[in-house]
């Protein structure tokens, strides 16, 4: 399906027009085709395949740039009329601006993203700023920042106090101010959701923010239910895949070890005669 790229200039619009974004994670080429004719307006190739593809007990803190590049070529190359964000995995911009630059500069020349995301607030508004004044296009991520679990003691949603709702506002602003084109909020109250979303000039969307922000984000995993291990409060699931494919497998095994699979409608054909000749060929090989 061929289609209009979105852009920023878009999700501005979308911002003032109170149109709502849609937005899911992919890893894959076959994903975000299939996101592409669904008419999704944005991807995000989210470090979170260090838990939905790679399995790794430790979440997202094991991935890398490398391991994001790939998956973004894979991405770019299925949905190239999708306005695709790469998502810079732990490690490759905490440690300074330089190290910040470099690593968003390989996402865009390497895959070619549209835009590159980051997490956390005021402590990382001088890593934004580099990445900004390079030239590229930066989305925010405040709230629940799972690079950082380990210090919020777990996925735990965040902002549920007037005070830790301040400080979050206060990350918002200082995201805003370091030249963030886009924020996301994740696992925050709908109240600090529809408070940053109104008070900041730049589109901010939710995954766990409820339903006030101008768009809405969730992990493709969960939503196609692939991802079993655990539900966030904040998805729907729209799928069992995980189901379907398991069934699908056990009847596959099933089939061949009875012997109902492959059938003749599987098998190549000999050219007309040539079944005999080999018969023939073959006894003079005894
Ligand atoms: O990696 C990711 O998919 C994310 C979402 C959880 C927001 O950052």
């Amino acid at each position: 399906m061929d289609r209009k790229k979105k852009g920023l200039l878009d999700f501005r619009r979308m911002k003032e027009e109170k149109e709502r974004l849609t937005w899911l994670t992919a890893y894959d080429y076959p994903t975000a085709r299939f996101e592409e004719q669904a008419g999704i307006d944005m991807i995000l190739v989210g470090d979170s395949m260090g838990n939905v593809v790679y399995g790794y007990p430790s979440g997202t803190l094991p991935v890398t740039m490398d391991m994001c590049i790939v998956h973004c070529q894979a991405v770019r190359r299925g949905a190239p009329n999708t306005f695709v964000m790469g998502d810079m995995p732990f490690g490759s911009y905490q440690t300074t601006p330089d190290d910040a630059v470099r690593n968003a500069v390989r996402f865009v020349k390497e895959s070619e993203v549209d835009a590159v995301k980051l997490e956390g607030g005021r402590r990382v508004a001088p890593m934004i700023r580099a990445i900004v004044d390079a030239g590229m296009v930066l989305c925010g991520h405040i709230g629940l920042t799972p690079q950082s679990t380990g210090q919020f003691g777990g996925y735990k949603a965040q902002g549920r106090t007037a005070e830790s709702a301040i400080e979050l506002i206060k990350d918002a602003r200082a995201v805003r101010d370091a030249g963030a084109a886009l924020l996301l909020l994740e696992a925050v109250t709908p109240e600090v959701g529809e408070f940053i979303t109104k008070d900041l000039d730049i589109p901010v969307y939710s995954i766990g923010a409820g339903p006030l922000c101008d768009g809405q984000l969730l992990i493709v995993s969960d939503v196609l239910g692939i991802w079993e291990a655990f539900k966030p409060k904040f998805v729907r699931r729209y799928a069992e895949v995980a189901d379907i494919s398991v069934k699908a497998l056990t009847e596959y095994v099933n089939d061949v070890r009875a012997g109902r699979f492959p059938e003749d409608i599987h098998c190549y054909k000999m050219i007309e005669g040539e079944a005999a000749r080999l018969e023939q060929l073959a006894k003079d090989l005894r």
